[in-house]
């Protein structure tokens, strides 16, 4: 269905969040090329079905796919929490076997065991992502002695989305979610930042932070866990081409989120739009 010519790996978020997961990737493995796509028009995907962020998930990765992606990293909790599995396993067959996509969830988990010491872990995350349970069955089979407590942050994403992160608004939302699961579970000793929105709020979560609590952000540990499969994978790093170039795609305004991303990657990037259908 799609042609088989090496090509740029792709990063797929509903919005800006994946950027905090494309940044760390970069930096790590700079010479590749990367396609990032925001569907910033239907952003948040966190209070979305099932269903729907299955189908919004799926059209943006058969997007990347036509643009020559060999490999798709789903840089989206809520993405890879409610549509990686089905993709995977149903539409990755029938499209192209050779093709891949990755989560985030997986990588974030395999680090949770070596971070806590009290072996409580808080998730934060979008409504979509603690329901689903993701991390908690994950860390069951991986860790089956961790205790986790999650904690849907409904506001927070909006807040990112809206460029309202830094604001003396954020502070209640901020506080009142690490209020809430750090007395839900009073031995949480570290917490899993489950969603790639939230690296944006680290400075306003550390202000109501207790001492010896720690944050966990993805972007390294997936990275890492990308470079290591790359060379797990020989077959399919052949397959990725190596130019340092990036695109990046958006649903939404190329203006606003060329705008939005250069304050986010601390440099000025060029933002086409694009439909997906
Ligand atoms: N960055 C997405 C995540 O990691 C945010 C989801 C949303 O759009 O609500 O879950």
């Amino acid at each position: 269905m799609f042609a088989s010519v090496p090509g740029p790996i792709g990063l797929f978020d509903s919005g800006y969040g994946g950027l905090t997961i494309f940044d760390k990737i970069h930096k790590l493995l700079p010479t590749y090329d990367y396609v990032y796509l925001g569907d910033n028009a239907r952003a948040p995907y966190g209070p979305r079905s099932f269903e729907v962020v299955y189908q919004f998930t799926r059209q943006a990765v058969a997007y990347l796919f036509e643009a020559g992606c060999q490999l798709v990293i789903l840089a989206c909790n809520t993405a890879s929490a409610k549509a990686l599995r089905t993709i995977q396993q149903k539409d990755l067959p029938r499209w192209d076997a050779t093709r891949r996509v990755l989560g985030v969830i997986r990588p974030t988990v395999e680090c949770v065991d070596r971070l806590s010491c009290s072996k409580h872990v808080g998730v934060l995350g979008t409504s979509g992502t603690i329901s689903s349970r993701s991390y908690e069955i994950e860390i069951a089979k991986m860790f089956p002695c961790v205790r986790v407590t999650g904690e849907a942050c409904p506001m927070w994403v909006p807040l990112v989305e809206n460029n309202e992160y830094d604001s003396p608004g954020a502070d209640y939302f901020v506080r009142k979610h690490i209020d809430r699961i750090l007395s839900a579970d009073p031995l949480i000793d570290t917490l899993i930042l489950g969603c790639t929105h939230y690296p944006l709020l680290i400075p306003k979560i550390r202000q109501f932070l207790p001492a010896g609590v720690s944050l966990c952000a993805q972007g390294e540990y997936v990275a890492e866990s990308l470079r290591d499969y790359l060379r797990r994978h020989p077959e399919m790093d052949r397959k990725l081409t190596q130019g340092g170039a990036c695109r990046f795609l958006t649903t939404e305004s190329a203006e606003k989120f060329s705008e939005a991303a250069s304050i986010f990657l601390r440099t000025s990037i060029s933002v086409e739009h694009i439909s997906l259908t």
